[in-house]
């Protein structure tokens, strides 16, 4: 296949180098441009890369402008005015989770993406485990019921992650907005997309703020204005309901652990995933009233970063749905996810329109 598209990525740290690693494996997609503040990492990607054009500041890489797709992965707070300008430039735009740090700035990237045609889509990389698939397959097909109960986890026991993460004004929030939004992505999905009638959230800093204890955590001893432990208990149109948690930091056995469970009207379904994409297996069980048979399914190793990618790349070639996607449905989590910071504070349910 010759080249249709012209690359360039925004951040050096773990998010933009799954980007360069998924554009390079593509025979469609030819990377020319990078930009991020370190300037050892800067060079060093730009030769593996074989990158011509690299510039310290997004700024710069915008005003170059001799690309196509972009991908944003940088600190939160910066995606929606490097989205906003790339997409007014004329380059289709692949932003990291979560999509912004407010609503404000995730609805103004959606109207971006709206007004200028292109495609803004939006990294949701734990959609491509094989478990959630296979999940979502049982769903769809009829074969969990109505599924009313689903608790979803990802607990970390130590794993505060150092530096903007902790700041809200760069983050937009904690655990929660880092790693809440893949679970209630991926959920929402699974479910087939039901609207949140209301929710209620707590959040708790245990760990991630300045404490004295002698062995100081990862990424411990700076200071944080964000949860490192959140739960949440959303409330579904049609009367099924969510249980949602997620900590970076935790008193707990197990270093890094995501679950998923559902309880459907004719079955039930149940999986440990592996944060780095591993292959596992669903358990499927049968409801109570046809006895206590369960069956295990195998699934494949989910693709991550390399599956968003050919999805936003096929969108912009304009070959999925309607040929392009504007963002919607990660503004409607962006909602949700600010809903939850409200229910942190006031400590009371939300309702939502
Ligand atoms: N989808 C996933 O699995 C996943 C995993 C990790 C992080 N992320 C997301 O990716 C994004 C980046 O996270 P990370 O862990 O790679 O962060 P990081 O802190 O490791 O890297 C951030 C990068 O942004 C660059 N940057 C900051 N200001 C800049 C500017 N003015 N101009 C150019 N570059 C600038 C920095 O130089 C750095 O290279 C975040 O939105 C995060 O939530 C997603």
């Amino acid at each position: 296949m010759s080249v249709s598209f012209k690359a360039a990525v925004v951040g050096l740290g773990w998010a933009g180098q799954q980007h360069l690693a998924a554009y390079s494996r593509r025979d469609d997609v030819e990377i020319v441009g990078l930009a991020g503040l370190e300037a050892d990492q800067l060079s060093a990607l730009a030769t593996q890369y074989g990158v011509d054009h690299a510039f310290a500041d997004w700024n710069d890489l915008i005003a170059w402008g001799g690309f196509d797709l972009l991908s944003v992965a940088v600190p939160t707070s910066l995606h929606a005015p490097i989205a906003i300008a790339a997409l007014q430039s004329g380059s289709h735009v692949l932003c990291e989770k979560p999509m912004a740090g407010t609503v404000a700035d995730a609805q103004a990237m959606v109207d971006a993406a709206k007004s200028s045609g292109l495609v803004l889509d939006v990294v949701f990389n734990h959609r491509s485990h094989g478990e959630l698939k296979a999940i979502k397959r049982l769903v769809a097909d009829g074969g969990l019921g109505n599924p009313y109960h689903t608790r979803v986890t990802w607990l970390r026991r130590d794993g505060i992650p150092a530096g903007w993460f902790r700041q809200r004004a760069l983050s937009g929030g904690g655990v929660l907005a880092d790693l809440g939004i893949h679970l209630l992505d991926y959920t929402l999905d699974i479910l087939g997309e039901p609207a949140v009638r209301s929710l209620s959230a707590a959040g708790f800093s245990a760990f991630s703020g300045e404490r004295s204890d002698a062995r100081p955590l990862e990424g411990r001893g700076e200071s944080s204005d964000v949860e490192d432990f959140a739960s949440v208990f959303l409330r579904l149109a049609g009367g099924g309901v969510i249980e949602l948690d997620v900590s970076w930091a935790a008193a707990r056995a197990s270093a890094d652990e995501m679950t998923i469970t559902v309880h459907g009207t004719e079955g039930g379904a149940e999986a440990a995933l592996s944060p780095a994409f591993e292959a596992g297996d669903v358990e499927r069980f049968t409801a109570p009233t046809v006895g206590g048979e369960s069956e295990t399914i195998e699934t494949p190793a989910g693709r991550g970063h390399d599956e968003v990618v050919a999805e936003f790349v096929a969108a912009a070639h304009g070959s999925i749905g309607e040929g392009r996607r504007v963002g919607s449905a990660a503004l409607e989590r962006t909602r949700i996810i600010g809903a939850c910071y409200e229910s942190m504070v006031s400590g009371r349910e939300v309702v939502l329109a």
